[in-house]
């Protein structure tokens, strides 16, 4: 046998022990609805009421964790399905005001402006859900530790469940749960992401609605929320608008009465080569076992104008080049 043929049969050998060796699960290609997610590491993914970001070619999901004093995980994926742990980004001991503290809902997004990944998350200080505040943290690095900046009630507002939204222009919007989960908030934010500048509208006065979750699509902007019902899941509802602004549309209903037992978090863009498409990214929860808790990913399809559909899936597989998601039939 030449070197050549040698040492050409060394790396074959060389790659197959470090490939077995380095990744001891075999990738997944699937998103199992309902089913405990584990990480590349194999431990249970904890990054509940969620969001996502999309940055060079990583999908970052950011969500709570509430494990061993932490409250906010970071994980990293390039297919959507096979996801590597990155780091705690906000624990009990990151600021004062988190010693006792509850975070829900924790939503990042990034200021062109001035270079910083901005979270904001609902914060409760104590046994139960009476401080009904925002809270905003910021960071250089999307996966080193966030510095918590504050908490409190925008304009004076309740705060419970909440999401961000950064429009095409840059504009930030938070919306949160306000008077007891009665009134939809919208706030405008200020240039830097840290404050809200602006209170924009009440949307559905009494309308009793929470887990808000908001997309672009053409020439609409859509926003779904759950009714309120504790952990139990309900009937979600959908509303559009033709600007962020408002006005938007009525009410109407999403999936099935208790949205196939979920309650939204995120409305997640897949752009490909072919198409994009939109996964509505769900809480399965356990209230009685918070760590019994799941995700649903079902594909969110859009019909006519501006109608919106999701149908249930057992699994989900998504082609993130393309920008299809296929599905079990
Ligand atoms: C529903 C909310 O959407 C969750 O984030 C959480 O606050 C539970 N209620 C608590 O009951």
């Amino acid at each position: 046998m030449n070197n050549k043929v040698f040492s050409i049969i060394l790396l074959f050998i060389g790659i197959v022990v470090s490939g077995y060796g380095a990744t001891p699960e075999k990738l997944r290609k699937t998103l199992t609805n309902g089913a405990p997610m584990h990480d590349t590491q194999g431990n249970v993914i904890n990054a509940h009421g969620g969001g996502f970001l999309k940055i060079g070619e990583y999908y970052y999901w950011i969500g709570e964790n509430r494990k061993n004093g932490v409250f906010v995980s970071c994980y990293r994926s390039k297919d959507l399905t096979n996801w590597e742990f990155r780091g705690d980004l906000l624990t009990r001991t990151s600021h004062k005001e988190l010693d006792k503290a509850n975070i829900e809902r924790p939503k990042v997004i990034y200021n062109e402006k001035t270079g910083k990944y901005v979270m904001w998350m609902h914060y409760e200080y104590g046994p139960d859900y009476s401080y009904a505040r925002a809270a905003v943290a910021v960071s250089d690095d999307i996966e080193k530790p966030f510095t918590y900046v504050k908490s409190f009630r925008p304009f004076g507002n309740m705060s419970r469940d909440c999401t961000l939204f950064k429009d095409e222009d840059g504009t930030a919007y938070f919306f949160s749960s306000a008077r007891e989960n009665y009134d939809m908030m919208q706030y405008r934010l200020s240039d830097d992401y840290l404050d809200a500048k602006e209170q924009v509208a009440t949307l559905w006065p009494g309308g009793h609605r929470e887990a808000p979750a908001l997309v672009k699509r053409g020439d609409y902007y859509y926003i779904i929320t759950s009714g309120c019902t504790g952990w139990a899941p309900n009937q979600a509802k959908y509303a559009y608008a033709k600007s962020i602004t408002g006005p938007w549309s009525e009410l109407i209903n999403l999936g099935n009465a208790t949205t196939f037992e979920s309650q939204s978090t995120y409305i997640l863009p897949i752009e490909g080569t072919k198409s994009t498409s939109y996964l509505y990214v769900g809480d399965r929860w356990d209230g009685k076992q918070y760590f019994n808790s799941t995700y649903i990913f079902l594909p969110l399809t859009f019909k006519g104008e501006n109608k919106l559909e999701l149908n249930w899936t057992p699994s989900v597989i998504p082609v993130v080049k393309s920008g299809e998601l296929i599905t079990e039939r």
